[in-house]
This record gives structure tokens, sequence and C-alpha cells, in this order.
């Protein structure tokens, strides 16, 4: 006789894995290869990454350690080496002071959000995150049991958003909020007197601000800045950035967070818990990367210019569609409320019809509704092959 029968049991979840969400993009992607697996031709506009190879500078750094022996723990808060050039490109692109103790090493971008709600935000606090943004905001303030309060971007400020607005917003439970420049999905960017007036709505609240930073060398109109830049402002602010964008390295996972030394001790513990360190031949790819050639990165960007000026020209000529162009990142974001479709009618039809993926602008939230996102992280060829597609599909159904 078996004492311990399988029976099949139902599965306890912890209550807030029900307020946790998914990634529209990751669902259009794999829609969109079962598609492919039934013979369909499907140009991928979907998914933000860059379409380039990892230059190649960087693969044999980490190629080579790899045959070196860099296949074992490193330090959790990161390999010295690379919190040193982190901290030396800080100091260089955010005109700061910024020392190796300050940088927190991670895998990819994502856990520098995850942990700063995890170190920073209660259960009853306020989140205040750019809507249409990344989804992670809001899934990540809802999964910690906190409010969210999105503050919208709109078309006509050039999708920056209005510090009055931010003002308004702010109460006494606001524990984060957070900023996006250059913004995924629209592609706005936040100039000068943008962040003194954002740091000026804040004023001496003993709020911390989270800058999401990912794409700070993908500018094609103006110069970055960050609010870590202003006086009194880099204590109070924790910088994200990574390798996944400016070096077409997304699937390395290898990103960083500066912060407060302080808090910076924190997310070390973080780290420790949750993934021990970051791959250790990843870490020194990076090195490579932030001191290495910057030619390959500085192509990329050129060529992301390009292929953005000719997908908004291309946009603007099709009826129903009209198109900012975006001053950073590689998204475009056209306003499609004038086809009379929803985006998430539109993106659907244009998957399923037209051989298009692209994501609709409320995978962004609600405040995305009459908007599509596409990525522009695929080649000149195909962006215009995507255009007549959808031009062609415009004629016939609307
Ligand atoms: C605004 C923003 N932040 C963070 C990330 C996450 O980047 P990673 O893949 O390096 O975790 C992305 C990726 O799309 C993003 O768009």
């Amino acid at each position: 006789m078996n004492p311990v029968a399988a029976t099949a049991v139902e599965l306890r979840l912890a209550r807030r894995m029900g307020r946790l969400s998914g990634e529209t993009a990751f669902e259009v992607l794999h829609k969109a290869r079962l598609l492919e697996a039934k013979g369909h031709d499907i140009v991928h506009l979907e998914i933000g990454e860059p379409d380039f190879d990892t230059p190649a500078n960087i693969m044999e750094a980490g190629i080579t350690a790899i045959r070196e022996g860099f296949t074992h723990y490193t330090p959790s808060a990161g390999m010295i080496e690379l919190r040193e050039a982190a901290a030396e490109d800080i100091r260089k692109t955010r005109g700061i002071p910024c020392t190796a103790e300050e940088v927190v090493v991670v895998p990819g971008a994502k856990p520098t959000v995850f942990f700063s709600f995890m170190a920073l935000v209660e259960e009853g606090d306020e989140v205040i995150f750019p809507t249409p943004g990344f989804p992670a905001y809001e899934s990540l303030t809802n999964f910690m049991g906190a409010k969210p309060v999105p503050i919208k971007l709109r078309e006509e400020h050039d999708f920056r958003l209005d510090p009055n607005e931010l003002a308004d917003l702010i109460t006494d439970r606001t524990s984060l909020i957070i900023l996006n420049s250059p913004h995924n999905p629209t592609g706005g960017v936040l100039n000068q007197q943008d962040l003194r007036d954002i740091a000026a709505a804040i004023g001496d609240r003993n709020i911390m601000v989270l800058s999401d930073e990912i794409y700070s060398r993908l500018i094609y109109e103006g110069d970055f800045h960050s609010i870590a830049s202003l006086p009194g402002w880099k204590d109070r602010t924790i910088i994200l950035d990574g390798f996944s964008k400016t070096y077409a390295m997304t699937g390395w996972r290898l990103g960083y967070g500066v912060m407060r030394a302080d808090l910076a001790k924190h997310f070390g513990k973080l780290m420790t818990n949750a993934n021990s360190c970051t791959a250790a031949f990843t870490q020194i790819a990076g090195v490579e990367g932030l001191r290495g050639d910057q030619t390959a990165v500085e192509n990329m960007r050129i060529e992301f210019r390009r292929r953005r000026d000719q997908f908004v020209k291309r946009l603007n000529e099709i009826k129903g569609f009209s198109c900012r162009v975006p001053a950073g990142a590689f998204y475009t974001f056209p306003n499609i409320s004038k086809t009379g479709r929803t985006s998430k009618q539109l993106a659907d039809a244009l998957l399923e019809q037209a051989g298009v993926a692209c994501l609709a602008g409320t995978a962004f939230g609600e405040f995305g509704e009459g908007y599509l996102r596409f990525s522009t992280a695929n080649s000149f060829e195909n962006l215009n092959k995507a255009a007549d597609r959808i031009e062609e599909w415009v004629g016939k159904s609307l």
C-alpha cells in the first residue's frame, strides 16, 4: 500500500500573485510566432530590442572571460571593475560625483525597478508613474499593495510630463516617483527645464525618484539630461541604466542601479537573496562595453534615426494615422484615433490581416487608447515593408 497517494491538489497561490501583470509585447510575439508556424509572413515591430548584434569587441570580451574562468560567483553587488567603470560613466555622462559603492550591478534593467519597489514602497503607499508607460511600473505598484497614481503624458505636450499635474498628484503617501526619459512607448524626452520644474514640484518632500534612463544614449534631438544632475538631487534619485538597448545586449542580462551608498547596501542584500550575483563573464563584457570603442553605439544611433525619419514619414502618409517625431528611444507612437478602430482592434487586424506585429497603445495603460506602438528596431527594408502593408490594408479595409 502506498501511504502517500498522489492526489491532485489545488494550487494555493499567494494573494499578491493575482496583482502581478504580464507584458503584452511577449504575448503578441507568441501570437505572431503561432501565425508564422501556420505559414504567415510577419514583420516584427512588437518587441523593443535592437536587431543589431552585440558589438564584436564586447562579444570577444565575454567569450575570452568564459575561457579565462570567469564562470563563478562574484560579489552580489557586482565586480569592482564594472562598478568602477559604471561610476566613471555616470560621472562623465551626468556630470556628478559617483563612486563604485554607489553602483549595484544587476541582471538587466528590470531588477533595478523591482528592487526599488522592494526597498522603498510599503503597502498603502502611492507611486506616481508615467502613463502610457512601461508596464512593470503599474504591475509592481499593485504587487506591493500600493496605490498606482498614473500621470498622463499628452501628445500635445510631446509626451513630456507636466510638472503642474505632478504637483497635484503628490500626497503625504507618495513614496516613489518614476521618471522615464527617453520614454517607452512614446519616445518623449524631458528637457533640462522640465526636470527643474519636476524637482520644484517635488520640493523638499522625502520622496525618492526612480529615473529610468535605459534609453539615455538613444537621443536624436537635443541632449540627454538626468534629474540626478540637478544640485541636491543625486541622493534622492536612483538612476537605472544598463546594456540591453545601448549595446544591443538584451540576452546578456546586464544593467545597474546608481544610488546613495546606504541604499546600495540594501540593493546588494536583495541581490544576495534573489540572484546571488550577475553572471561573471557578462560583467567582464560590460566593462569592455563601457570602456571600449563606442563607434558601434554611435552607428546604431544614426541608423535608428534614419529608420525613425523614414517610418514616421510613411506613417503620416497613411489615412487616419498621425505621428509625432519621437526625440529618443526606438519607438514610434502614432495617433490612430481617426481610423475609427480601437488600438486593440487595429493592432489585432494588422497582425492577422496585414502581417505586421505591433502593440496597442493600451498595452501601456488605458491612456494609450488611440495609439499604436511600433518598434523601429528592425531593418530599414522591413520597416518599409510594414508601412506598405499597413497602407494597403488601410486602403482596402477602412
Ligand atoms: C523603459 C524600460 N525600462 C526597463 C526595461 C528593461 O530592460 P531589460 O531588458 O534590460 O531588463 C525596458 C525594456 O524594454 C524599458 O523599455
